[in-house]
C-alpha cells in the first residue's frame, strides 16, 4: 500500500506537491470514491480517477546504482539511515533487487519492474553475480575447491561456485579474491568464506549478468537503456 499522493506522481501526472492540491481539493476518485484525505492508502488493484479521468500505471524505470558503504538496501529504515532509494531522484516505486549488507559496495539494480526483479532475483535463472572479497591471509587450494563445489551455510549447501585469487598482499596479510555466485542469500559471500575459516573484511560486488561499474563512482547510478532491459529479459527466458 503506498499514499495516494506518491501513486498520482509516480504515474507521471503531476508532482506530488499537485497531487495533493488535487487531492484535497476534491478532484480524485479511489474505485468511483472522491478522496479528501492526504492520509489515504492505496494499493495496485484501486482504479485512481482524476476529474473523472484514470491515471496510467506508472512507466518502468530501470536503475543501476554503485552502492556506496554504510547505505542500507531498502526502501526504508526504521533507524532513519540512508537507503539505496533515497540516492536515487525519481518518484517511481522502485525498489532494490536483491540485497547488498550494509557495509558491502558495487552494483544493485533498482526498479518497479516486479516481474524482471522476481526473474533475477530467482537462483534457477541462474545470474552471475560477480564479487571482489577482501580476506585475512591466504586462500589454499582446499579452500578454494571447497568454495567452488559448495559449502554449508545454514544447513544448506551453496551451489557450485567460480573462485579466483587475484592477488596476494604480503605486507598486510590479506587476499584479493573474485568470486561468482548465481544464489542470492543472506549475507552469502561473507558466510561461504566463514565455512572455510575465513573473515572478509571488504566486499564489492562488481557485476551482475552482464552490468557492470564503468563509468560510475560510488554513489553514483545510471539509467539502463531499452536495450540492456531487453537482454536483462532475455537471459532469464533463456534459462526458463
Ligand atoms: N554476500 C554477502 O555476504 N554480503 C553481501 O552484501 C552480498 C553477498
Amino acid at each position: 500500500m503506498e499514499r495516494l499522493q506518491k501513486v498520482i506522481a509516480a504515474s507521471g501526472y503531476c508532482s506530488r506537491r499537485k497531487a495533493e492540491e488535487l487531492i484535497q481539493t476534491g478532484h480524485v476518485a479511489v474505485n468511483g470514491i472522491v478522496v479528501t484525505e492526504l492520509g489515504s492508502k492505496v494499493s495496485n488493484k484501486d482504479r485512481i480517477e482524476i476529474d473523472g479521468e484514470k491515471i496510467n500505471k506508472e512507466q518502468k524505470e530501470y536503475y543501476l546504482l554503485y552502492k556506496p558503504r554504510s547505505v542500507v538496501t531498502t526502501t526504508s529504515d526504521d533507524k532513519k539511515r540512508k537507503t539505496v532509494v533515497d540516492l536515487i531522484e525519481t518518484n517511481a516505486r522502485i525498489y532494490p533487487v536483491g540485497r547488498l549488507d550494509y557495509d558491502t559496495t558495487g552494483a544493485i539494480i533498482l526498479t518497479n519492474d516486479g516481474e524482471l526483479a522476481n526473474l533475477l532475483m530467482h537462483p534457477k535463472n541462474k545470474i552471475d553475480k560477480v564479487y571482489i572479497a577482501k580476506i585475512k591471509g591466504i586462500l589454499h587450494p582446499t579452500m578454494i575447491e571447497q568454495l567452488k563445489r559448495g559449502v554449508m551455510i545454514d544447513g544448506v549447501k551453496t551451489a557450485r561456485s567460480k573462485v579466483k585469487v587475484k592477488r596476494y598482499d604480503r605486507k598486510t596479510d590479506t587476499s584479493i579474491v573474485e568470486i561468482i555466485i548465481h544464489e542470492g542469500r543472506n549475507h552469502q559471500v561473507k558466510k561461504m568464506f566463514q565455512a572455510v575459516g575465513k573473515d572478509v573484511l571488504k566486499l564489492k560486488r562488481e557485476r551482475i549478468s552482464f552490468l557492470d561499474l564503468r563509468g560510475l563512482n560510488s554513489g553514483e547510478y545510471r539509467r539502463l537503456n531499452p536495450k540492456e532491459v531487453k537482454k536483462l529479459y532475455s537471459e532469464v527466458d533463456l534459462k526458463q
